[in-house]
C-alpha cells in the first residue's frame, strides 16, 4: 500500500480529525518527508489519488443535484469524489442565496471589510464584526457547513485567548468551523483546538491578515524554497487535524502537488484548477465592488452596473415628478 493509501484509510478511520497514519505510528521517516516536500518543490507528479467521478445524488440546487451536508467530515470526504465549493457571505440576505445555489460550504471571511466594510484591508476587522456577520448568515439557515474566519491579532496573543474568540464565533455567531490562518507556526494552538472539539479550516499560502509585513498581494510557491516551506505548513495542518486546508495564491502546479500529498482537501482561491475545491468572495464573482478584484476572477455577473441603473432610473423618475407605479 503506497504512503498516500495508507494515509487515506487512516483518515477515514479517523473522521475529520484527518490525521495520518505516519503521524500516529511515526511510521514515515524523515527523509519520505523530504522527499515528498521536494516533489512538491518540482510540480512532479507523485502518489497518485484516487480521483473519480463517484457523485452523490442529493437536493437538486441551482449548482446541480449533488449531496450537501453541513459537516466537517462530510467535505473531508468528498476528496478524491468532486469537487468542493465554498462562497463567501456576509449578511443574512447573502447567506440565503449563497447557500440556495448548492455550495458545500460558507465562509464568513475577515474579507468583510474590503468588501462591506470599506477598509483596503483585513486588518481592521474586529471579533465583534465577525460575530455579528456570522450570526447575520447563521439566521438565513443555511443548508451546508458554516465557518467563520478568526480575525487578525485573534490567534497571536495566548491559547486562551483564541479559545474564546473561537467560542464567540460558535456560541454567539453559530459557526460551525473556523478558519485560520497560517501554516506550522499556529499548528499547535489548531491541534489544541481541534482537541476541544472545535473544526478548524486552514488557510496557507497568501495570507492577507500578513500584507503590512509582506508588503502586499503576490503569488506563493514559485522557489523551490517557497514550495517546501507550503508543503511543511500543509502536512503541519494536516496533523494538526484540519478538516480542510485554503491554498491562496499558490502556483497551480505546486498546488496540484500538494492537493495530492495531503490527507484534507486544499480548497483553492487563485491556484489553479487542481485542487480539491475553489473558494471565491462572493462580492468578486458578482462583480459587486469597490475596488479592484483579484485578476484570478472571472465575473459571472456585474452587480455594480445592474445596480447603479436601477438606483439612477429611481432618481431620475423621482426628480421628473414620476412617482413610480407598479
Ligand atoms: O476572508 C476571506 O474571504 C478568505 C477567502 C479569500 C478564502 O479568507
Amino acid at each position: 500500500m503506497s504512503d498516500k493509501e495508507e494515509r487515506k484509510v487512516s483518515g477515514k478511520k479517523d473522521a475529520y480529525r484527518g490525521r495520518s497514519s505516519r503521524n500516529k505510528s511515526g511510521s514515515e521517516t524523515k527523509d519520505n518527508a523530504v522527499d515528498r516536500s521536494s516533489s512538491v518543490a518540482s510540480g512532479s507528479k507523485a502518489t497518485g489519488s484516487r480521483r473519480g467521478n463517484q457523485e452523490s445524488k442529493g437536493k437538486k440546487t441551482r449548482g446541480g443535484s449533488v449531496e450537501v451536508q453541513p459537516t466537517v467530515s462530510h467535505i473531508l470526504q468528498l476528496k478524491g469524489k468532486r469537487p468542493i465549493v465554498g462562497l463567501t457571505a456576509y449578511d443574512a440576505i447573502m447567506g440565503r442565496a449563497v447557500s440556495d445555489s448548492g455550495v458545500d460550504f460558507l465562509l464568513v471571511g475577515d474579507s468583510v471589510g474590503t468588501t462591506l466594510l470599506g477598509y483596503d484591508t483585513t486588518i481592521p476587522v474586529t471579533l465583534d464584526d465577525m460575530v455579528r456577520h456570522t450570526a447575520a448568515v447563521r439566521r438565513s439557515n443555511p443548508n451546508c457547513l458554516l465557518v467563520a474566519d478568526l480575525p487578525f491579532g485573534e490567534a497571536s496573543l495566548s491559547f486562551d485567548r483564541l479559545l474564546e474568540s473561537t467560542r464567540r464565533l460558535m456560541q454567539e455567531g453559530g459557526a460551525d468551523a473556523i478558519k485560520l490562518e497560517g501554516g506550522k507556526d499556529v499548528a499547535d494552538d489548531i491541534e489544541k483546538l481541534v482537541a476541544t472539539g472545535i473544526p478548524v479550516l486552514g488557510h496557507i499560502g497568501l495570507l492577507p491578515q500578513t500584507v503590512k509585513a509582506i508588503g502586499g498581494y503576490r503569488k506563493y510557491g514559485a522557489s523551490k524554497e517557497e514550495a517546501e516551506d507550503l508543503y511543511t505548513d500543509a502536512i503541519a495542518l494536516e496533523e494538526a487535524g484540519c478538516f480542510a486546508i485554503v491554498g491562496e495564491m499558490i502556483e497551480p502546479k505546486v498546488a496540484s502537488e500538494l492537493a495530492r500529498q495531503v490527507l484534507p482537501p486544499l480548497i483553492g482561491i487563485g491556484s489553479g484548477e487542481a485542487c480539491d475545491g475553489q473558494i471565491l468572495v462572493t462580492t468578486d464573482l458578482l462583480g459587486w465592488s469597490n475596488g479592484p478584484v483579484p485578476s484570478f476572477v472571472r465575473p459571472y455577473a456585474n452587480l455594480n452596473q445592474i445596480v447603479s441603473k436601477a438606483l439612477g432610473e429611481f432618481v431620475q423618475e423621482i426628480r421628473n415628478r414620476q412617482l413610480p407605479t407598479k
